[in-house]
C-alpha cells in the first residue's frame, strides 16, 4: 500500500512504519512536526529503504498536509500524530487541543478531498477508568484528563465524517504501549533509565493503579489489521494480554536492572488519576489479530534494549528532558 503516516517519527508510529516497510513492502511517507517526542533517530534503521520518505510538517497546517498528500498520493492516511503525555496535558493543555482537534480536522478534510481511507489511532483512556471487567467498543466515553478528553473529541469528529460524508474512516484504540523507542517521560522507560542511573523511582500515590500493557509491535500490527480489514465507520479496541499494577512493574524493573528497592519513592499522586484501564479486544481478534508478546518477556526485552542503546537515550537525558523532569518531579536527575 501507499501510506501517509502522520506522527510516524514517534514511538508507536515509527514501530508501525518499520513493520510496514519491512514486512509488507509498503511505500510510506511520514509527516511529522518533530515535537520533543518526535525524533528522526526513531527511523534511523529504515531511512534509506526504498519507499520511505520523510516530510517535516504539522497536521494542523493545511498547506503542509495538502503538500504531503500531493507528494505521495496515498491510498490511506494513518494518524498517530498527538501529544501523548497525561502529566503534560495537566500542566499545559494548549497543544493537546491544537493537535487533536484542529490537526485531526485538517487531516479529515484532506482524506475527504483525496477520497482515501483514514485510520485514527486512539486510546483506551477515552473510556475513563474501570474497576472490574473490560471496556468494549460500545462502552460510554468518559475521559478524565485533557489528554483523553481531546483524544475523545478527535474520535467523535472522525465518526462524524463517516456518518456525514461517508468518509471510509476507522478508529483503533490501544491500551498502554511499551517497547523500544518510547520517550522516557512514560512509566516504563522512565523507571528503566532511572534504575540504571541509581536515581529515585517516583511512584504516584499508592502505586496500585493498573494498566493493560501491550507491546508496541502488537499494537502496530493491530492497526495494520484495522487498516486492511476494518469496516468503515467502526471502532476496534486493541488491548494487551496482561495487566499489572504500577508498583509491580517497577519492582520487576528493579530485578531486571539490578537496582535496589530503596530507590522507590512514593510521591504525590497525579490529579484525577485513572485507577485502572482494561480493554476487551474480541472485535479486532475476529479480524485475525492476536497479541504475540506477553508482558513478562516483552519487559525483559525492553530493559535489554534500553541498556544496549545509550546512543538513543543519552541525547534525551542530557537535554531539555532534564528541565522537564525537574519541573514535574521537583528534583534533578543524576
Ligand atoms: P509519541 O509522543 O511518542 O509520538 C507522537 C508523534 O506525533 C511524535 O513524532 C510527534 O513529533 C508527532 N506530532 C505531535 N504533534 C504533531 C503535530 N501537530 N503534527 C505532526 N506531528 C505531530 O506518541 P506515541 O506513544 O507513539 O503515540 C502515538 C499515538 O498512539 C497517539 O495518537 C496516542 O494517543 C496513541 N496511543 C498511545 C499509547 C501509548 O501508550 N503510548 C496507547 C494508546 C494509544
Ligand atoms: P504513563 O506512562 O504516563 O501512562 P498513562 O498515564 O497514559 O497510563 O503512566 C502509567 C502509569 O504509571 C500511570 O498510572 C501513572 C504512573 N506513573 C507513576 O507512578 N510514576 C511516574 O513517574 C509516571 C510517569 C507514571
Amino acid at each position: 500500500m501507499k501510506l501517509l503516516v502522520c506522527g510516524g517519527a514517534g514511538f508507536i508510529g515509527s514501530t508501525f512504519v518499520r513493520l510496514r516497510l519491512q514486512e509488507q513492502g509498503d511505500e510510506v511517507t511520514v509527516l511529522d512536526k518533530l515535537t520533543y517526542a518526535g525524533r528522526e533517530e526513531n527511523l534511523r534503521d529504515v531511512a534509506e529503504l526504498p519507499g520511505f520518505r520523510f516530510i517535516l510538517g504539522a497536521i494542523e497546517d493545511p498547506e503542509a498536509v495538502a503538500g504531503a498528500v500531493e507528494a505521495c498520493r496515498p491510498e490511506a492516511i494513518v494518524n498517530f500524530a498527538a501529544e501523548t503525555h497525561v502529566d503534560r496535558s495537566i500542566a499545559e493543555p494548549d497543544a493537546f487541543v491544537r493537535t487533536h482537534a484542529l490537526g485531526t480536522h485538517v487531516l479529515l478534510e484532506a482524506a475527504r478531498a483525496a477520497d482515501v481511507r483514514y485510520v485514527q489511532v486512539s486510546t483506551d483512556e477515552v473510556y475513563g477508568s474501570i474497576e472490574q471487567g473490560s471496556f468494549t467498543e460500545d462502552s460510554p466515553l468518559r475521559p478524565s484528563s485533557p489528554y483523553s478528553a481531546t483524544k475523545t473529541g478527535a474520535d467523535l469528529l472522525v465518526q462524524s465524517y463517516f456518518h456525514t460524508y461517508e468518509l471510509p474512516a476507522v478508529i483503533c484504540r490501544g491500551s498502554n504501549n511499551y517497547g523500544p523507542y518510547q520517550y522516557p517521560e512514560k512509566l516504563i522507560p522512565l523507571m528503566i533509565l532511572n534504575a540504571l542511573h541509581g536515581d529515585a523511582l517516583p511512584v504516584y500515590g499508592d502505586g496500585m493503579q493498573v494498566r493493560n500493557w501491550i507491546h508496541a509491535t502488537d499494537f502496530a500490527r493491530a492497526i495494520g489489521h484495522v487498516l486492511e480489514h476494518g469496516e468503515a465507520g467502526e471502532v476496534y479496541n486493541a488491548g494487551g494480554p496482561d495487566e499489572c499494577a504500577n508498583v509491580d512493574v517497577v519492582k520487576r524493573i528493579i530485578e531486571l536492572t539490578g537496582a535496589n528497592e530503596s530507590q522507590i519513592e512514593y510521591v504525590t499522586d497525579r490529579p484525577g488519576h485513572d485507577r485502572r484501564y482494561s480493554l476487551s479486544s474480541d472485535k479486532v481478534r475476529a479480524l485475525g489479530w492476536l497479541p504475540r508478546v506477553r508482558f513478562e518477556q516483552g519487559l525483559e526485552q525492553t530493559v535489554a534494549w534500553y541498556r544496549d542503546n545509550a546512543w538513543w537515550w543519552e541525547p534525551i537525558r542530557s537535554g531539555d528532558y532534564r528541565e522537564y523532569y525537574e519541573r514535574q518531579y521537583g528534583r534533578a536527575l543524576s
